[in-house]
């Protein structure tokens, strides 16, 4: 028993929780992820385990991903990094539903399956049934010779390392990395992006880790915010473009951990029933980075305001206009829109783990919950 309890101890390495752990292993595992898949100088992207397969993803009529949970997360921002970048039409499927709904499919349809254990029991299923279609799989995992791996025609691993906290962190990060390594190199094969423009995505891409780092240093921020809504009954995530699915781990990441009601949606949509939600108890917490979308965020954040709810905003680095608006803010790095949710999402993580640390709540094994769910 003591032996046991001094393994986890040394397993953990200085953590209090694997979940903290993991986090704040991201800027490695994110490096890890594209090591030897990129070349800035060169322009050159590419992921070695699906090399027989570009061609049929750069002609691909379009991509079906299916996957659960967080993963499911990372297949809507693939979603959003493929159609800019690589302009492929792609839709996005919880494996569970997919599988019984006479889906229509076939040889020209490429399955990407995403899945941190290869082992999830509905995602397998989705592949059996794909497959019996004609259509090509893929699989992105993150453990190595599982049964998803084994299973799908070809394949990238994430390389983020064992992952023990039931709350996916890390792997979520590096499956968001994959699929941005997977839109880039499709787009360079199909030259639906300029050579300049490449390279800049390319070069941003290998400077998230440093900029993960930087996110990481406002931890104590984080844990202040954490400590005023830790008694919140609800939580309300909203954000837009790439930023949506972003909204909805964090929300799962609250919910899963400390068992706090938490929605993510999508900020227009709030006006279509959450509104209705806000009053002073109600934290909201907004991705309001610099972007596309940012005028639109910054209304709102004034709407929200204006029913007196509490604001949390994910900000860019030198922000004034939501600085002002907001009860909270945490900033974040200046990066390429399409990168954003890889560092828009490290507040997130942190701000559930603290207020679940803080409600006495075990966060590495929370209840209920299961870190792979092979059965139906
Ligand atoms: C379980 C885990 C989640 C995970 C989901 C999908 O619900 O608790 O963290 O996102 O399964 O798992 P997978 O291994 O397929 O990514």
């Amino acid at each position: 028993q003591q032996l046991e309890l001094e393994l986890e101890a040394l397993e953990k390495g200085g953590y209090e929780h694997f979940m903290l752990k993991e986090i704040y292993e991201q800027p490695r595992s994110i490096y890890d992820c594209f090591r030897g898949r990129l070349n800035v100088e060169e322009g050159w992207v590419g992921l070695g385990g699906i090399k027989d397969y570009e061609r049929k993803l750069v002609n691909a009529n379009r991509i079906i991903m299916v996957a659960c949970g967080t993963s499911w997360h990372a297949a809507q921002v693939g979603e959003y990094l493929i159609e800019d970048l690589a302009r492929i039409p792609v839709e996005v499927e919880y494996a569970s539903e997919f599988r019984y709904r006479n889906p229509i499919i076939n040889e020209n349809d490429v399955v990407i399956a995403i899945s941190q254990s290869g082992e999830t029991a509905d995602t397998l299923a989705a592949i059996g049934l794909a497959k019996s279609k004609g259509a090509t799989i893929l699989g992105i995992c993150n453990v190595v010779g599982s049964s998803i791996s084994r299973v799908t025609d070809a394949g990238s691993y994430t390389h983020a390392g064992p992952e023990i906290g039931v709350a996916s962190t890390k792997a979520f990060t590096a499956q968001v990395t994959v699929l941005t390594l997977m839109a880039l190199s499709i787009a360079r094969k199909k030259g639906t992006l300029g050579e300049s423009r490449l390279r800049a995505l390319l070069g941003d891409l290998e400077a998230i880790p440093a900029k993960v780092e930087k996110v990481l240093e406002k931890s104590n921020i984080v844990e202040e915010v954490a400590a005023v809504y830790k008694n919140a009954a609800n939580a309300l995530y909203l954000g837009r473009g790439n930023c949506f699915p972003v909204a909805l781990e964090g929300a799962l990441k609250l919910k899963e951990i400390s068992y706090i009601h938490a929605e993510g949606y999508p900020a227009a949509e709030m006006k279509h029933g959450p509104i209705a939600l806000i009053d002073e108890e109600m934290p909201v917490i907004v991705l309001a980075t610099k972007g596309t979308s940012y005028e639109k965020v910054v209304s709102n954040i004034q709407e929200v305001k204006a029913r007196k709810g509490k604001i949390i905003a994910i900000i860019t680095e030198g922000d004034v206009q939501v600085k002002e608006l907001a009860d909270h803010y945490i900033e974040i790095p200046d990066t390429d829109e399409n990168l954003v949710p890889l560092l828009a999402t490290i507040p997130l993580q942190l701000f559930s783990y603290y207020v679940a640390v803080m409600r006495g709540c075990n966060v590495d094994q929370p209840r209920n919950l299961a870190k792979s769910v092979t059965v139906e």
